[in-house]
């Protein structure tokens, strides 16, 4: 197969990953980058080789396919609207955009424009989350019943860029919600409904000194950050299949001790790892166990493979088969977590209006770097 071309709008944090992560396929080559502040691709030129430029040049690269968009949520479906504008497919960070009539014109101009949409997470690929689906598929808990998906912690104050995480498209939903929302439509399906209840524990953060530190140009040290957005989001998630997901997803917590994911079926108990790795554990337990017994991972990539949804994308474009981070799965998620909020504003039950496919599992047997044609 021909190696597809790839540029990356988007030099922050995140796309150090991608630079390394992406030398893993062989079927993609990145060979332009940009960012709004030029000193960022810049750094990246000199870090991996990478050609830097300005958006419009890089969308102007004929021989570029896909357009890998690690710009922050806010931007993502203008930079999606803006690469489908110029002919190319569009793979995005997560989330998928933060605004569902956003998300939906994205979609709707890829399908007339006749181009592909892609979206992270592609953790679901990684070995942890493929080896979980599988115990499922194979029928090792029998039928999915309920279960729980739970990620809490006191929030982001030491990490770098902490205050966007209390505005508007950030939040521990939007911002986490996509791993978790993601592993359980590979793992179950659709879903149906969202009931939910959502608040915030305080109104205000601080920030301290090491968040100003690290991004001096943006940001100063809040003695108070006002919280907007909600922090602390509880609901349940009705599937087709008819299993129900307990979620909860907060930063307003200090220690809690739940495991990420738990499926409960009629034959067993899956305890499901964190979707935001690639790797495990996956752990079962059936009537007659003792206890939980790990079950050994049955796929590779079980390591940081970022990436690998565009790579597989790749393949999917000369195969012609559909690829598995797609934006219809992702328009999905973000339809689900946007819901969290709408049902606890309503009072009520939201019945979701977008859907989509499973994804294909891998098959069995990868090498690292390969990826099914
Ligand atoms: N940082 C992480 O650990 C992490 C992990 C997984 C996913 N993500 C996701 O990746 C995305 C980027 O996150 P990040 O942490 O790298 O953010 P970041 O702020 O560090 O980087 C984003 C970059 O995009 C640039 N940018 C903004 N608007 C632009 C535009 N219109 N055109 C070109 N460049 C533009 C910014 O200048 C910045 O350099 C987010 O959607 C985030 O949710 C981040």
């Amino acid at each position: 197969m021909k190696k597809t071309k790839i540029g990356i709008v988007g030099c922050g944090m995140i796309s150090e990953t991608y630079f390394n992560a992406s030398k893993k396929f062989t079927n993609i080559e990145v060979v332009a980058c940009s960012d709004i502040i030029p000193e960022r691709s810049k750094a990246k030129f000199e870090a991996h080789g990478v050609p830097n430029m300005t958006n419009d040049e890089l969308f102007a690269i004929p021989e570029i396919e896909i357009v890998l968009n690690l710009t922050p949520p806010q931007v993502h479906s203008k930079i999606a609207m803006d690469t489908l504008n110029a002919g190319k497919h569009a793979y995005s960070e997560k989330p998928f955009g933060v605004d569902a009539d956003d998300a939906a014109k994205v979609v709707a101009l890829a399908q007339k424009k006749g181009l592909r949409v892609g979206c992270a997470p592609d953790t679901f690929l990684g070995g942890g989350q493929q080896t979980a689906r599988k115990m499922i598929d194979d029928g090792w808990i029998g039928k999915p019943l309920c279960g729980t998906a739970i990620v809490m912690g006191r929030g982001p104050e030491k990490w770098g860029q902490a205050p966007f995480f209390y505005d508007y498209g950030a939040g521990p939903m939007l911002d986490l919600g996509p791993y978790y929302m993601t592993a359980l439509v590979n793992m179950l399906g659709p879903a149906k409904s969202v009931t939910a209840v959502t608040t915030k524990g305080f109104d205000y953060r601080t920030f301290g000194a090491e968040v100003a530190e690290q991004y001096q140009a943006q940001y100063k040290p809040y003695d108070k950050y006002p919280v907007n957005v909600t922090t602390h989001l509880t609901g349940v998630v009705e599937f087709v299949s008819g299993a129900v997901i307990t979620v909860i997803a907060s930063f307003d917590v200090y220690k809690h001790g739940h495991a990420p994911i738990e499926i409960y079926g009629t034959e067993g108990s899956l305890q499901v790892p964190d979707p935001n790795t690639f790797g495990g554990p996956v752990r079962l337990f059936r009537p007659g166990y003792e206890d939980w017994k790990d079950v050994p991972l049955a796929f590779g990539y079980t390591e940081n493979s970022r990436s690998i949804g565009a790579a597989d994308m790749a393949n999917a474009l000369q195969s012609g088969r559909p690829h598995r981070a797609s934006g219809a799965l992702a328009n999905h998620v973000l339809e689900i977590m946007l819901s969290f909020d709408k049902s606890s504003k309503l009072g009520a039950k939201v019945e979701l209006t977008t859907s989509c496919e499973r994804p294909a599992p891998l098959p069995l047997g990868l090498e690292e770097g390969q990826l099914p044609e």
